[in-house]
């Protein structure tokens, strides 16, 4: 539970939001048009809701399967040191993969776990985020497909959560704190 009293300005609406989806679903669609060997892997938790509304949009046969990584626990600072708390279920030599991202902040997460899922060797792998914070990057990674690229700014809901609260809002709105 947060520790300090904020409040939530709306950045994207959830409007927005799914125009959004629609329009990078036909890319995906259109990439792996096909294949009937595609794994769709949500990088838990935060991608929740976005792998869930994405994956409907997709005219494609897909599997689904989730990974965890360490984040920030209840603080909003990235750290360096990935973990994978929750491995695949599925085996993903010679699959196609498409992982999906929730946010890429330093990028820490998203080069782990590419690194990773390649040294299983699929037969392709892509990657998606919903958000992307390039000012805040540290390690050389960019996602193939991105929703919405924003500012430095710490945000909630659709999915994304400030320590563990807020991810059940319809739209993407960013934390203010307030005296
Ligand atoms: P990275 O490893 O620094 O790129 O961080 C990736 C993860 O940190 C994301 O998948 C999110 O779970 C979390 N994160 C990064 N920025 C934010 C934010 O603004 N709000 C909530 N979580 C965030």
């Amino acid at each position: 539970m947060p520790k300090r009293p904020y409040v939530i300005d709306e950045l994207i609406s959830a409007k927005t939001i799914a125009a959004r989806i629609e329009e990078l679903s036909r890319d995906i669609t259109a990439e792996f048009h096909g294949t009937d060997k595609l794994v769709v892997v949500g990088l838990l938790r935060g991608s929740f809701v976005f792998i869930a509304d994405l994956v409907r949009e997709l005219d494609l046969p897909i599997e689904v399967d989730f990974i965890e990584a360490s984040s920030y626990g209840d603080s909003t600072e990235s750290s360096r040191e990935v973990r994978i708390l929750k491995d695949l279920r599925s085996a993903i030599e010679g699959m196609d993969v498409l992982v999906v991202e929730d946010i890429v902040d330093t990028g820490f997460t998203l080069s782990h776990v590419i690194k990773l899922l390649k040294s299983r060797k699929p037969a392709r792998l892509r990657t998606i985020a919903l958000l992307d914070k390039p000012s805040r990057r540290e390690a050389p990674v960019q996602a193939d497909w991105i929703g919405f690229e924003i500012p430095d700014e710490f945000v909630v809901g659709y999915g994304i959560d400030f320590a563990q609260r807020n991810r059940n809002l319809p739209f993407i709105g960013k934390v203010r704190f307030t005296p």
